[in-house]
């Protein structure tokens, strides 16, 4: 499969995204002085921006990883979140920082953030690469985002469909033709 080729335009290239990274990395530096954040990369997604968010900061942090699902509407179990890999650190009293490469629905950070609460942070705040803001369900607003986007859907830098293209250097939206059926 040649994934260029199942592209139909690119939306943000590798430099496009570094520049943003370097500028949200210096706000949450300053968010953070003096404080020594977890960290929370949400699997898979999330892993390029956070990797490279990360290594952008000068703030010493933990660093922990969580893979989540929700079933938003529509579903049964409408809102309920599956935990399918829990962190490993404590973070009671801590200062937590989510890093999520997309909002879309709303609801796996709506949902997330509600669970982590009842765990006694001292705060909670997300930052995403990309919010689809007309697709919100539930009121979900990201105190820190790289892009607003619209309602395209996109793959590349973490992001998948079907599990394929997270290994793309840039975000580019998906040709129609490979989800829709001729
Ligand atoms: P939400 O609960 O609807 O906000 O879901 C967010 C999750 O949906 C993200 O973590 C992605 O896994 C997935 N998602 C939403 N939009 C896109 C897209 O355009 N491309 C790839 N994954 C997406
Ligand atoms: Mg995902």
């Amino acid at each position: 499969m040649d994934m260029n080729a199942n592209i139909e335009r690119v939306m943000l290239t590798s430099e496009q995204i570094a520049e943003r990274v370097k500028g949200l990395a210096a706000q949450l530096d300053k968010l953070y002085e003096g404080r020594r954040p977890v960290v929370i990369c949400i699997l898979k997604g999330s892993v390029m921006f956070f990797a490279d968010l990360i290594r952008e900061m000068k703030t010493p942090m933990q660093i922990d990883f969580m893979a989540v699902s929700s079933y938003g509407k529509g579903s049964i179990s409408s809102g309920k979140l599956q935990v399918k890999k829990d962190l490993t650190v404590n973070i009671g009293g801590k200062d937590v920082l989510i890093v999520e490469d997309i909002i879309d629905s709303g609801n796996t950070l709506y949902e997330l953030k509600k669970m982590l609460n009842t765990r006694s942070p001292a705060s909670v705040n997300i930052v995403t690469l990309l919010d689809k803001p007309e697709r919100r369900e539930v009121p979900m607003e990201p105190e820190y985002k790289g892009f607003v986007i619209e309602d395209e859907f996109v793959v590349g830098y973490g992001l998948d469909y079907a599990e394929d293209y997270r290994n793309l250097p840039y975000i580019g939206v998906l040709k129609r033709s490979v989800y829709e059926e001729k």
